[in-house]
């Protein structure tokens, strides 16, 4: 299976109720590698540009208003199959659709508040990676 690269964010509310570990447990424990990591506190302007795609939404304003209420941990994960491995670790969008022992299901409060965010395919991974990190950010593991 194809070694990929995709991007995650413990969101503001992960990062309040001090998920940090627990979610990068999940990670490892699945064979997701953390080749880079930052704790930032997203501006306005970020967050409006990395969530564009839902500009139209009506949820639009809220959400840019929830992803820069607190500090938020960005992470480059690789591993076998990382961007679906990472969307099964996470479950839906909805933590009330999303399956039993997903960070989702476990931890989130709202569809709004869902914790973590993940790549939805290796194109927009490859995109939202270069949104944050620099290539000579990241740190593969050496072969
Ligand atoms: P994420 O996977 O980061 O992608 C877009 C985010 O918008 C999503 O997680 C949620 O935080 C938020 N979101 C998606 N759908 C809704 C909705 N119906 N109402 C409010 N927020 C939403």
């Amino acid at each position: 299976m194809a070694i990929e690269r995709t991007f995650s964010i413990v969101k503001p509310d992960g990062v309040r109720k001090n998920l940090i570990g627990a979610v990068y447990q999940r990670f490892e424990q699945a064979g997701l590698r953390v080749i880079s990591a930052r704790m930032l506190q997203l501006s306005q302007a970020h967050a409006e540009g990395f969530y564009g795609v839902h500009r139209e939404r009506p949820f639009f304003k809220d959400l840019v208003k929830y992803m820069t209420s607190g500090p938020v941990m960005i992470q480059v994960l690789e591993g076998e199959n990382a961007v679906a491995k990472n969307r099964e670790l996470m479950g839906a969008t909805d933590p009330k659709k999303a399956a039993a022992g997903t960070i989702r299901a476990d931890f989130a409060s709202s569809i709004e508040e869902n914790v973590v965010h993940g790549s939805d395919s290796a194109e927009n991974a490859a995109i939202e990676i270069a949104f944050f990190f620099a290539g000579s950010d990241l740190y593969p593991r050496a072969s």
